[in-house]
């Protein structure tokens, strides 16, 4: 799961897909494509979000996306059309770049819909990506739950 600080969006994608799937069956991370808050926390509004819906999302420490997450995932989910061009630009191979998906594909095929970046909103915004990302991984989770036992 990648958005642009790792702090606020994908550490929320990150837990509620988790929370979705067999851990000795899948390996979930986020990542950011950018460096500020590398080794901080979640944003606390991330935090109290998520632990109202009974995640704990405060043992996550932020890291910024490198070339081995191309080797080291299946998927690459992206948040925003922003985190899309940005992780594209650094995948090398044309197999690395169609393992990144706008996360939000999954519930508007064919369209382009950015989870909206909520740093600078309020409260409020953070529920919304909450509730949306919930919807997106739900659809997620049964895809790859359906190819894993196929
Ligand atoms: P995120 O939100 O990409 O969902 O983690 C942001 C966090 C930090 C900044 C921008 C977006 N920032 O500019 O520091």
């Amino acid at each position: 799961m990648v958005c642009l600080g790792n702090i606020c969006r994908s550490p929320l994608a990150e837990a509620i897909l988790a929370s979705k799937l067999p851990s000795n069956l899948f390996k979930v991370d986020s990542a950011g494509t950018g460096h500020w808050h590398v080794g901080q926390q979640p944003d606390s509004r991330s935090i109290e979000t998520a632990f109202k819906r009974g995640l704990d999302i405060t043992s996550h420490r932020v890291r910024q996306i490198q070339s081995q997450d191309f080797e080291t995932f299946d998927y690459i989910f992206v948040m925003d059309d922003s985190n899309f061009k940005n992780v594209i630009r650094l995948a090398k191979k044309p197999e690395q770049k169609l393992k990144v998906q706008r996360i939000l594909n999954v519930l508007f095929p064919g369209e382009i819909v950015n989870v909206p970046d909520p740093y600078y909103g309020s409260q409020n915004a953070f529920e919304q990506v909450f509730e949306v990302l919930d919807k997106a991984c739900d659809v997620i989770a049964q895809q790859l739950m359906e190819n894993h036992s196929k």
